[in-house]
């Protein structure tokens, strides 16, 4: 089996503090196939400046800044992202329809203007929060399992390209979607990795079996010995 032909599903999670750190973990990735993450911690660092040099390696990239802002200024953010290249970007659904729909609207329009229409996906709820936290400390009295199908549902109208989801809800969320709708899981671990503070993991295949578009490999992969190797190892069962 060609282990390498699922590497365009695989987005490198970049979470590093700066240019050197990335661009040396870039290299070594180059020419796999697999796409980049650049997320607030590189942002920080580096600024656009890092989207494009990402790019000129010939890397699709995943600007992973969760967006969360009155709809005017989400969009005009987003028109300028789209100048700087991304191929992929995201907001919070929680920001609602308008400024989903704005946001949606903002990449297609910006994006045919360059001939490559970017992806713009939604982040439902952060797994980082815990169904006590979601109910007692935000007072939403839905269950939060039901909140996350409702938001994807609510980008899906608004005319996102998919959310962010954990394999766990990527399952429900494929059934109430159409099969186009991407679902990017991230909490990805093949059998050989330590889960680090993820705490509901699935292996890659188990990941693509629940409904997943593409996966987001952090840490098994960046903090290899052997990131390309890694990479590789991610299709081993
Ligand atoms: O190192 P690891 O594989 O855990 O990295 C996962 C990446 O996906 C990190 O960049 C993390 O911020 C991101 N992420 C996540 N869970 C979410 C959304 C994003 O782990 N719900």
């Amino acid at each position: 089996m060609d282990v390498t032909k699922n590497n365009h599903r695989v987005i490198v999670a970049l979470d590093v503090p700066g240019r050197e750190e990335a661009l040396a973990l870039a290299r070594v990735l180059q020419g796999s196939g697999c796409w980049l993450k650049v997320g607030l911690e590189l942002y920080s660092y580096t600024g656009p400046a890092m989207i494009r040099e990402l790019k000129a390696l010939g890397f699709p990239i995943f600007l992973d800044l969760k967006l969360h802002d009155i709809p005017t200024t989400v969009e005009r953010a987003i028109r300028g992202f789209v100048q700087c290249g991304v191929d992929m970007i995201n907001v919070h659904c929680s920001g609602g329809y308008d400024m989903m729909a704005r946001a949606a609207h903002a990449v297609q329009e910006e994006g045919s203007k360059l001939e490559r229409v970017p992806k713009v996906i939604g982040v439902t709820v952060l797994t980082s929060m815990s169904e006590i936290q979601f109910n007692q400390e935000l007072g939403i009295q839905r269950n939060l399992r039901d909140h996350v199908v409702a938001l994807a549902k609510l980008a899906a109208q608004a005319g996102l390209d998919g959310v962010v989801a954990s394999a766990m809800e990527a399952r429900e969320i494929r059934r109430i979607t159409q099969p186009e709708f991407l679902i990017v899981t991230p909490g990805i671990r093949p059998t050989w990795s330590e889960a680090h503070d993820q705490m509901r993991v699935l292996t890659p295949f188990e990941a693509l079996a629940a409904g997943s578009s593409y996966l987001v490999v952090g840490r098994p992969i960046t903090r290899a010995e052997d990131p390309r190797q890694a990479l590789e190892r991610l299709w081993l069962k």
